[in-house]
C-alpha cells in the first residue's frame, strides 16, 4: 500500500479536532483550522516577545530546559527547519535532526516504526514536513499520550506554522485584519501556504480575500470558502493591502504542459513595480519562499521597501517559539 493510500481514509474535520486536549487546549499543532481567533491572538502577542531589535542578541529561555524536539522533514526545506531548531535551541531544548538521506526510513523501515524509535529515545516533540496527506495527523493519532506533533508543512493542505508567522506580520505592518484587502497570487492549487494563510485570515477577520491565479493553478471554489477566486491580476491586486506571492509548485504539478511558460506567468502574474501600482499605496510585498525572482516576483520588489519577505522569516523563528512553549506547558498541565 502507499503512502498516499495509507492516509487516503482518513477524516479531515477529525484533524482540527485531533489537535486539542478535552479542555481545548492546543496539544498538536496539525491545522489552523478549529482554533480560535483568540488562540492565535494568544500565539502572536506571545511570539512579539521573542523578538528582538536588529544587532541585538536573540531572546532565549530556558523554557523548554528538559524537552527534547526532533525535527523529521521528509520534503526539503531551508526556512521552516532551521526556524524549528533555532526556536527550540533558543527556549533551551535538545534538538535532533534526523538525516533522513541516512535514516532506515531509506531501508524501507516505516514512518511510524521510525516515531516508535525515537519516541523510545524521549523524543517529546516531532516536527514533520511529508509530501504525503495526512502524515502529521497519522503520527499524532499513534503517539504517546505525553508526545506532541507539530505540522512542518503537509503536502498542499497545511502549513499552520507559516500562516501563524504570515499573520503576525501582516498584524505588524497593518495594525489589525478587519478591514483589510488581501490578495493572494500564483499557484493556489498545490499551495498549503495559501490554505493555511487563507484559514488563518478569514479566522482574525479578513473580509475580502482574493485568489488570483491561472485557469490551471486554480483550485475548486469549495476548498476555499468565504475567498473569491481571479484569474486577472490587474481585477485581483487593485487597492489591495497585501500582496502575497507563491512559489510554483514544480513538484507537485502532474504535467508542467498545463500551466503557461515561465516568461508567459510572470507577463501576466508576476507582482512587479508596476502592477503594484494598483495596489493601496501602502500596501506590502509577502512570499513565503523559496522565491523564483523574476518569476512569481520581481527581484528588486522583493528587495525594496514593500518588501516583508525578511520579516516573515525573522518572525517564524518568534512563531515557533510561541508555539513550542505553548504545546509544552499544555503538557505540563495534564
Ligand atoms: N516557506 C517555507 O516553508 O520555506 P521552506 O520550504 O524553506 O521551509
Amino acid at each position: 500500500m502507499s503512502v498516499t493510500e495509507l492516509f487516503e481514509t482518513k477524516n479531515v474535520a477529525d484533524d482540527a479536532e485531533l489537535q486539542f486536549t478535552t479542555d481545548g487546549r492546543l496539544r498538536h499543532l496539525l491545522t489552523l483550522r478549529g482554533l480560535k481567533r483568540q488562540q492565535m491572538t494568544d500565539l502572536l502577542d506571545r511570539a512579539e516577545t521573542f523578538l528582538s531589535p536588529a544587532g541585538q542578541p536573540a531572546v532565549r529561555s530556558q523554557a523548554l530546559q528538559r524537552v527534547t524536539v526532533g525535527n523529521l522533514f521528509f520534503e526539503p526545506s531551508t526556512r521552516t527547519r532551521a526556524s524549528f531548531e533555532l526556536a527550540a535551541k533558543r527556549l533551551g531544548a535538545d534538538v535532533l535532526n534526523l538525516d533522513v538521506n541516512t535514516s532506515s526510513r531509506k531501508k524501507g523501515e516505516s514512518i511510524l516504526d521510525t516515531i516508535y524509535t525515537l519516541q523510545a529515545m524521549q523524543v517529546d516533540v516531532f516536527v514533520v514536513r511529508d509530501a504525503s496527506a495526512g502524515v502529521p495527523a497519522y503520527i499524532a493519532r499513534n503517539v504517546n499520550d505525553f508526545v506532541m506533533v507539530l505540522n512542518a508543512g503537509e503536502a498542499n493542505v497545511s502549513h499552520p506554522t507559516q500562516g501563524l508567522l504570515d499573520l503576525l506580520t501582516i498584524r505588524q505592518r497593518k495594525g489589525s485584519f478587519e478591514d483589510l484587502k488581501v490578495a493572494i497570487v500564483g499557484d493556489i492549487a498545490h499551495s498549503r501556504v495559501a490554505r493555511s494563510a487563507s484559514e488563518g485570515l478569514l479566522t482574525m477577520g479578513v473580509g475580502d480575500l482574493r485568489l488570483i491565479s491561472p485557469e490551471a493553478l486554480a483550485p475548486e471554489p469549495q476548498e476555499f470558502p468565504g475567498a473569491r477566486i481571479l484569474h486577472n491580476l490587474k481585477e485581483g491586486i487593485r487597492g489591495a493591502d497585501v500582496v502575497m506571492a507563491l512559489r510554483i509548485q514544480r513538484e507537485r504539478i502532474d504535467s508542467l504542459d498545463e500551466i503557461p511558460g515561465m516568461d508567459e506567468y510572470f507577463a501576466n502574474f508576476g507582482i512587479s513595480h508596476e502592477r503594484m501600482k494598483l495596489a493601496a499605496p501602502d500596501a506590502i510585498v509577502m512570499h513565503p519562499g523559496p522565491m523564483n525572482r523574476g518569476i512569481e516576483i520581481e527581484s528588486s520588489l522583493a528587495d525594496g521597501p514593500s518588501s516583508v519577505i525578511v520579516q516573515q522569516v525573522t518572525n517564524g523563528v518568534a512563531i515557533r517559539m510561541a508555539l513550542l512553549e505553548e504545546v509544552v506547558k499544555t503538557m505540563e498541565k495534564q
